[in-house]
């Protein structure tokens, strides 16, 4: 089973990037997940998209209808989706002339960590708003917000709480089976 992992965060030391390398490496047996960034996609506009589908929309809209599931990690700005991920999943529910977008009927899940108490639980309702006219099929629990993301993960980008890690394979397990399940 493929999970795409797309990182909503252009940051150099993402801890949303780090969080979704936790996830792989706590992934179920059989799941293979790929972790991608949204770095050179262009701000969307409907006259730009009229030229032609960017080379990174293109290759990222490949790798969505690729995979069997896709995982978001969600960065938090001013209490809602970073820009640029809300940039990218624009690009990628346009139907560019096919049948299906990669998010028609495909099982997704998200996750995201912040330097705030809230923990991207705000940005994360706002993702869950969007994929849901998209037509992505969310899996509705469990959560992860980590707080505080100063302080679970070390300088190298591990992340070294327990509990958080605990959670973050709980909803890997969790995916592996609302991808099954969704699949039939
Ligand atoms: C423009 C901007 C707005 C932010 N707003 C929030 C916010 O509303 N809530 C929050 O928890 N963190 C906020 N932050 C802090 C982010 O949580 C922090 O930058 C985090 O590291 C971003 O995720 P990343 O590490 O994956 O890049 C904001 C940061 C920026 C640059």
């Amino acid at each position: 089973m493929k999970v795409l992992a797309i990182c909503g965060s252009l940051r150099k030391g993402s801890y949303n990037r780090s969080l979704l390398r936790a996830a792989a490496g706590a992934a179920p047996a059989g799941m293979e997940v790929e972790i991608v960034g949204i770095e050179g996609i262009p701000v969307f506009s409907e006259d730009l998209e009229k030229e032609g589908m960017p080379e990174a929309v293109a290759a990222l809209r490949l790798k969505g209808k690729a995979a069997d599931g896709i995982l978001f990690g969600c960065p938090e700005y001013n209490y809602g989706i970073a820009g640029p991920l809300k940039n990218a999943v624009d690009w990628l529910s346009r139907a560019h002339g096919e049948p299906k977008t990669p998010f028609v009927g495909r099982p997704v899940a998200m996750m995201g960590a912040s330097l705030s108490m809230m923990g991207t639980a705000r940005a994360q309702l706002q993702l869950r708003q969007t994929l849901q006219a998209c037509g992505a099929l969310t899996m509705p629990t469990p959560e992860v917000y980590v707080m505080r993301a100063q302080d679970k993960f070390d300088a190298e980008g591990q992340l070294t709480d327990k509990p958080t890690h605990d959670a973050v394979a709980r909803l890997m397990t969790a995916f592996d089976a609302w991808i099954a399940k969704l699949k039939g």
